[in-house]
């Protein structure tokens, strides 16, 4: 797992840095330097994002937005599937039909894929993923994929909630958990999912219930109105996304609770992944939401990267992992372990 993505984007600055100092470049040789590419020398890229769901897509599709532009040598296609995999995999065959010279699918959940992808091959178009993954059993059918490593953000989280109940003394038996995932088979559900699943067994934690909210707020409000009504000894609510939470937090205050961290005296402990959203991150400070995973997603200059070690014939690596952090304003925790490795524990959002 090749962990490199944070300093690729200073350096591929650098040569527009330069390019950008317009008293070293000879007059005579201004225009020709300076000139906009033509639409024929543009690379078209066709992007399938998967949906407007959370504050996180919104940034990640802007992220793509900026990093493809006529300036920066693309012509970018841009389709929005609305949460659904036909409306995506209509919009790749477009893609094919309109000859585009590169695909990037942000897919809404893993399985499916085969066809499409197949169908890309045949037109002989690159396919990079992002974000999410697919799950094919021909690992050939896209160039390389980059995005977050979703199960170690739930190791991570599911670790911090250890460390913090053991240092109040709360027993592991005294856990009552419930889980407010993102769209089940996507990448992000799947593997913090796995994250929490896996602690909560070797734990000997109470996992009461795991429910889809499909990372949205209102659905977020929706699924703990109704486990709060079905269960009332919930401590620890695990939502897979700030925007769940937001709607989490109002359903628990909805019902006359206090979302916090003080377990012991009846608060309820919210976490939650992202880190991308204003409210949520204003939560975090308030004590509202415990401990926010990082899910980074500005990911537009690094597909950009991807293509262009593609577009010189180069073979990029295949999984690309961005590094993350892990963010808490509680005190108690300043580093955890996971699978042997040490992360700290970030106070500033
Ligand atoms: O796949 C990344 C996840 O998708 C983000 O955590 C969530 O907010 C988004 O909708």
């Amino acid at each position: 797992m090749k962990r490199f993505f944070k300093l690729i984007p200073l350096l591929l600055l650098i040569p527009a840095i330069l390019a950008g100092c317009g008293s070293s470049i000879p007059s005579e040789n201004a225009e020709e330097i300076l000139e906009t590419p033509k639409a024929d020398d543009l690379v078209t890229v066709g992007f399938s994002q998967l949906g407007a769901e959370s504050d996180w897509r919104s940034a990640n599709t802007d992220s793509m937005l900026s990093a493809f532009t006529e300036e920066a040598g693309y012509n970018l296609i841009y389709k929005n599937g609305q949460q659904k995999q036909a409306n995506q995999i209509t919009a790749i065959r477009m893609f094919i039909q309109q000859e585009v010279d590169y695909i990037v699918l942000a897919p809404s959940t893993e399985d499916g894929w085969e066809t499409v992808l197949g169908e890309a091959r045949e037109a002989g178009i690159p396919v990079i993923l992002v974000d999410r993954r697919v799950n094919t059993a021909d690992k050939n059918l896209y160039s390389c994929w980059v995005g977050s490593d979703f199960e170690l953000e739930g190791k991570k989280m599911a670790a911090w909630i250890k460390a913090y109940t053991e240092s109040k003394g709360i027993a592991p038996e005294d856990l009552h958990i419930v889980n407010i995932q993102g769209n089940i088979g996507s990448t992000a559900q799947i593997g913090r999912t796995r994250g929490l699943a896996n602690a909560a067994r070797d734990n000997g934690w109470d996992l009461m219930a795991e429910v889809s909210g499909d990372f949205t707020e209102n659905r977020g409000r929706e699924v703990m109105g109704a486990l709060l009504k079905r269960f009332d000894n919930i401590n620890v609510v695990y939502c897979e996304n700030d925007n769940m939470a937001i709607g989490a937090i109002d359903a628990i205050e909805s019902a006359g609770r206090k979302a916090g961290p003080n377990i012991q005296n009846g608060e309820i402990m919210v976490v939650s992944f992202d880190g991308v959203n204003k409210t949520a991150l204003d939560y975090a400070r308030q004590g509202k939401i415990s401990c926010i995973a990082e899910c980074n997603p500005l990911h537009g200059p690094r597909v950009r990267a991807l293509i262009e070690v593609l577009k010189i014939g180069e073979t990029p690596e295949k999984f690309n992992y961005v590094d993350e952090m892990l963010f808490s304003s509680v005190p108690g925790v300043d580093a955890i372990v996971v699978d042997d490795k040490t992360y700290k524990v970030e106070r500033e959002y």
